[in-house]
């Protein structure tokens, strides 16, 4: 995955990516990152790349000039790379108008091999450079932030965490919350009692079939209590689960009144 990120601000964006879990990858090279500081592409004499919106109003807004040059430049370089013909990226704005952001965007963006994030700043940016370049306007929610910078590190991190090879052997992004709409179960490490609260005995239990039912389990119980609208789309997507369930239970308390009978007689 090649991460390219137009922005007026690329330290943000390097330092933010060259931590942690996405930084390791970067060493790698798993993930590349290549960012493009929007004001080296300027023609104003001063560097400048913002100016007043026609019609007046609040603020300023990002020109559609160097936002198109340092596009149109970063194009180019994928195009040295890949040949003349090949697909032309995938360009991310981000936005609070865009659609909101979630698990299976983040999957089905890991499937790209290039994609270049464009971070506003100030009001906005032209409407006429937007028109022409963007493919996709992406939200981090139903809040307003400063600029976008944020935002990308936001999806480049959770995109990562999809890319074959950015997770260890041991963890899986598939296993974890929201990837099947179920919140993550709760986990437990070492004392086995910490502050008189003991880790479920079913944990220590060596039981793996066990441990898994309660894992699903306590994964229900947490999603319907903190995330409701979740829980309703789990179980409209996975009815047999609760016929299994009663069936279950059905054939557990037969058993009962069987060995119930067998002592009376
Ligand atoms: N830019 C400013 N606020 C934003 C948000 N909530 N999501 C994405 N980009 C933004």
């Amino acid at each position: 995955m090649n991460f390219h990120v137009l922005t007026l601000f690329p330290e943000m964006i390097e330092q933010g990516l060259h931590t942690s879990i996405t930084g390791r990858s970067l060493e790698k090279g798993t993930i590349t990152l290549h960012t493009v500081n929007i004001r080296n592409y300027t023609v104003n004499k001063h560097k400048k790349v913002d100016d007043y919106p026609y019609g007046g109003g609040a603020g300023m807004l990002m020109q559609a000039q160097p936002v198109y040059d340092a596009y149109r430049a970063v194009v180019e370089k994928i195009s040295e790379r890949k040949g003349e013909n090949s697909k032309v990226p995938r360009v991310i704005y981000l936005t609070p108008q865009g659609r909101v952001f979630n698990q299976s965007m983040a999957r089905e963006l890991a499937g790209e091999e290039d994609l270049i994030f464009l971070c506003g700043h100030y009001e906005g940016i032209d409407e006429r450079v937007l028109e022409e370049i963007v493919t996709d306007n992406i939200s981090i929610g139903d809040y307003v932030l400063t600029g976008g910078e944020l935002p990308a590190l936001v999806l480049m991190d959770a995109i990562s965490r999809m890319v074959p090879g950015v997770l260890g052997n041991q963890e899986s992004g598939d296993t974890e919350s929201h990837s099947n709409y179920l919140l993550e179960y709760p986990q437990y490490s070492r004392p086995e009692i910490w502050h008189d609260k003991k880790v479920p005995e079913i944990l220590l239990s060596g039981d793996h079939a066990k441990v898994e039912e309660w894992r699903l389990e306590r994964s229900l119980e947490k999603t319907q209590k903190l995330r409701p609208d979740l829980y309703q789309k789990w179980v409209s997507e996975n009815e047999e689960y609760f016929i299994r369930k009663k069936n279950r239970e059905e054939r557990k308390k037969r058993n009962e009144r069987k060995k119930e009978k067998k002592l009376v007689f």
